[in-house]
């Protein structure tokens, strides 16, 4: 079967890759020459555990090809993925010039039926102004005697697990009313298909609303345990322990209750606001979105609030040390990273920034480039030396068991504010370290 995808970000290559694994030609097209040709080399642009690996493996010369030529993908495959950008628009709605220009390409070059499969994340009611783009174009060209379906197929992976995600999906939402691309889209997610029948089939605007109905509630949980964590330092009370209590149930369940700094990355933020203008145009109130998106506006702020607190303002002329500059381990991406906002705030205060990442120091150079009150540091250790205190924003799992009294022996204060709960406060303290922790007993 032959598979043509429109975009070789995150979503796209995962997928191409992971088809092509499957046994499937896959044409992946895309604008950017520069990415096109260090794609065609086998140089995977992001950070993704196992994606090198497996387009390597498929022999980027034999099932998996790179181009910037549309045409050629369209004429390839009777199936085309849409799987390019949804930038925020000035508003936080989802800008869709990409996708419906990928629209326009595939109505300007096809010649006989095609199915286009929307998998980038978008508004309800897109795949009606791909459907509209594809038949004016069409008309355009005197073809409207040319048949397509569009569908909505959104995609549900982390970065971080993107290839396992895709390799071993919760779920498949086939959206669309037309019997005829449901049984091609079950044909080609067969190998994916197994055991149980993961496949959840309807109508194309629901398809479109569970993706971000799906993100949202994630979300929501998020900054619920937030707020919750906020107000069990007020109460004095240990929200570690309430999360423990709380996931029990398993209506309520362990997943996606930690507490933490805010969540980050190029979805949950993007999506949240693009679902707060979507429904505000569609004249409906979203009291609870705007919540989760204030919180978590405010939540990004607290290590600063807890840094400054306790050193009384004195903050200028300090150095921290930081450990953690991605949104989340497993991943290069500092896309809304809460690391950004306490950087930005500890610079606003005078401060130096020491910092490491086992894989984003590339990133962090990209975006700041070189400034006085930024070190990229070489290890994890190297951060700590000359820091007034060290600041934990990433979980990485390489930062979970440190050497406590060496870090002791370096840092300049034996103190760690920890974004992500990662240390328990006692045993650090046992080891004559002051641990701040996110919404444990008596912190503020
Ligand atoms: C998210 C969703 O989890 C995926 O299902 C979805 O497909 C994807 O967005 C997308 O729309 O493409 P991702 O952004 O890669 O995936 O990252 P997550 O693992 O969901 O983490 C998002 C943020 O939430 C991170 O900043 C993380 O630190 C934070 N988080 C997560 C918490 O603060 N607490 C938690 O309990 C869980």
């Amino acid at each position: 079967m032959n598979i043509t995808i429109f975009g070789t970000g995150y979503v796209g290559l995962v997928q191409a890759a992971v088809f092509a694994e499957a046994g499937y030609n896959v044409t992946c097209v895309d604008i950017d020459a520069e990415k096109v040709s260090r794609l065609k080399k086998g140089e995977i642009p992001i950070y993704e555990p196992g994606l090198e690996h497996l387009v390597k493996e498929n022999g980027t010369t034999e099932r998996l090809h790179f181009t910037t030529d549309a045409s050629v993908g369209i004429a390839r495959s009777s199936i085309q993925f849409i799987a390019v950008g949804t930038p925020p628009d000035e508003d936080g709605s989802a800008d869709l010039k990409h996708v419906l220009a990928v629209a326009k390409e595939i109505a300007s070059h096809m010649e006989e039926h095609r199915i286009v499969v929307v998998k980038s994340t978008v508004p309800v009611g897109t795949s009606d102004q791909v459907r509209a783009m594809m038949l004016r174009t069409l008309k355009e060209r005197g073809r409207d005697d040319l048949t397509f379906d569009v569908s909505s197929n959104p995609e549900f992976l982390k970065e971080g697990s993107a290839v396992a995600d895709c390799t071993k999906p919760d779920r498949i939402i086939i959206g669309t009313e037309c019997a005829e691309t449901e049984r091609a889209l079950r044909e080609l997610y067969a190998p994916f298909n197994r055991n149980h029948d993961k496949i959840i089939s309807m109508d194309v605007r629901s398809a479109e609303l569970t993706k971000y109905a799906a993100n949202c509630m994630l979300a929501t949980k998020i900054s619920f345990m937030n707020e919750m964590a906020n107000l069990a330092e007020k109460l004095d009370a240990d929200i570690e322990k309430v999360r423990l209590g709380i996931g029990a149930d398993p209506r309520i369940g362990y997943h996606f209750i930690y507490p933490g700094v805010g969540y980050g990355g190029s979805c949950f933020p993007k999506d949240v606001r693009a679902m707060i203008r979507l429904a505000q145009t569609s004249g409906y109130d979203p009291m609870v979105l705007n919540a989760v998106e204030q919180r978590n506006e405010q939540q990004k702020h607290v290590l600063f609030a807890k840094i400054s607190g306790h050193f009384e303002g004195d903050i200028e002329g300090k150095t921290f040390a930081l450990w953690g500059l991605s949104f989340k381990p497993n991943t290069n991406d500092m896309r809304e990273a809460p690391s950004r906002v306490l950087m930005a705030a500890l610079w606003q205060a005078g401060a130096k920034v020491r910092a490491y990442d086992p894989e984003a120091m590339d990133e962090c150079r990209r975006i700041y480039g070189d400034r006085e009150d930024l070190l990229l540091c070489a290890s994890k250790e190297e951060a700590l030396e000359e820091a007034d205190a060290l600041v934990v924003v990433t979980e990485w799992k390489s930062f979970r068991a440190p050497d406590f009294e060496a870090m002791k022996r370096v840092l300049r204060n034996p103190i760690i504010f920890d974004g992500r709960n990662i240390y328990d406060p006692v045993v650090a303290s046992r080891k004559g370290l002051l641990v701040f922790s996110i919404g444990r007993t008596g912190q503020l």
